[in-house]
């Protein structure tokens, strides 16, 4: 088959920036831990307040393997609870879920980042390793408040 000479040279020049795309994605996840996160879980968004999986709402939750559980609702337009503090250096298991519309939930500087969608509970674990006040952001356009909707994370030095 006859290629024209520069329509080669596109060719390869294509293929070398998908392999590149690969690459950078496959960085991400083994160095960075970035992976989407893939729990399945259903509720019933008007009932998420009386729902006993979201029963500990503004509370720390310690696992019996250590593990910190923290359960936050989204909703127009605010996290509840606004404010949460955790221990570094330890794993924290978010349960998440929204009574509304879709929200987002990332935790700006870390690798916390997840969609909350009405009649799902989004589950990640991570460990914050530094100490610090965090912002968490609403990052999927969720109405008129969407650009208020902010929380607080505070990681404190493990005790
Ligand atoms: Cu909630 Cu944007």
């Amino acid at each position: 088959m006859n290629i024209h000479f520069y329509e080669r040279i596109w060719m390869w020049a294509a293929g070398v920036i998908i392999a590149m795309f690969i690459a950078v994605i496959g960085m991400t996840t083994v160095v960075y831990g970035l992976h989407p996160p893939s729990h399945v879980e259903t509720i019933e968004p008007s009932k998420v307040f009386a729902d006993p999986r979201f029963s500990k709402v503004g509370q720390v939750v310690e696992l019996p393997d250590g593990t910190i559980e923290v359960q936050m609702v989204a909703l127009m337009f605010a996290f509840a609870p606004s404010e949460v503090r955790v221990p570094a250096g330890r794993p924290i298991r978010f349960r998440l879920t929204s009574t509304d519309v879709t929200h987002g939930f990332l935790i700006t500087g870390t690798n916390a980042n997840t969609m909350l969608v009405p009649g799902y509970i989004s589950q990640f674990t991570t460990v914050f390793t530094k100490p610090g006040d965090y912002l968490i952001v609403c990052h999927e356009f969720c109405g008129n408040g969407h650009h208020v909707m902010s929380g607080r994370l505070i990681v404190e030095e493990p005790k």
